[in-house]
């Protein structure tokens, strides 16, 4: 069984609560937040005012995904009640394992991600102290983009040195995932799916949740 985090980058930003009261009670697990500074990523998305703007309505945690350089300096703007992970990028820390407890003082998840070019290999040595590692199954930066069928092995590696090294992080991946493709993503072994424009981009959002969950629980 695996849970769904729509990613709010597809939302209509004009509706934005209203769109995320709507995926959270149609079951959605995490609101996804895609944060992105135009110098990690070639896009600016929304920093941290817009997602706390959602802190009164009712939905479900958020799923924080920073894709921004020098990530330590803004973790402590994205935690609220309602945060239950922060990603950052191995790509952006100049010290992962030192991130990854900065998170965790928190008491919230901590989550490592890898772009398409980067291995597993890069952040094995800090795995213990993940509880996410996101698989990008695009490059980082846009939504409606096209899946990337090669990234399915770093699943399935994560899974293998989850089991083999007693671990217990979540595995997510995020980019390109769709009705079509999301079988293969949960046979791999994925525990988070990220959707974006397949989620926003339904002619019935709420109707669009629920395909999701049903194909994958
Ligand atoms: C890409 C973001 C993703 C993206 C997913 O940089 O991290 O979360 O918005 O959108 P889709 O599902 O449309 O690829
Ligand atoms: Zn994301």
């Amino acid at each position: 069984m695996s849970k769904l985090a729509p990613s709010i980058l597809s939302a209509d930003f004009a509706q934005l609560g209203d769109q995320v009261e709507l995926i959270s009670s149609a079951g959605a697990d995490y609101v996804h937040i895609d944060v992105m500074d135009g110098h990690f990523v070639p896009n600016i998305s929304f920093g941290a005012p817009v997602m706390k703007s959602l802190d009164k309505r009712n939905t479900a945690p958020y799923d924080v995904h920073l894709m921004i350089e020098d990530p330590d300096k803004y973790i402590p703007d994205f935690v609220t009640e309602k945060t239950d992970f922060i990603t950052v990028h191995a790509e952006a820390c100049s010290n992962m394992s030192y991130t990854l407890e900065h998170i965790r003082s928190y008491g919230v998840g901590s989550g490592l991600s890898i772009k398409p070019g980067t291995p597993v290999s890069e952040i094995e040595s800090v795995l213990g102290l993940c509880d996410m590692v996101l698989v990008m199954s695009v490059e980082p930066g846009f939504g409606g983009q096209k899946f990337m069928p090669d990234m399915l092995e770093k699943i399935r590696q994560l899974c293998d040195i989850r089991a083999e090294q007693g671990y217990s992080y979540e595995i997510e991946i995020d980019g390109g995932v769709g009705l079509s493709n999301v079988d293969q993503v949960v046979a791999a072994g994925t525990d988070i799916i990220v959707a974006g424009s397949a989620v926003f981009g339904a002619p019935d959002i709420a109707e669009r949740v629920r395909e999701f969950l049903s194909a994958i629980r």
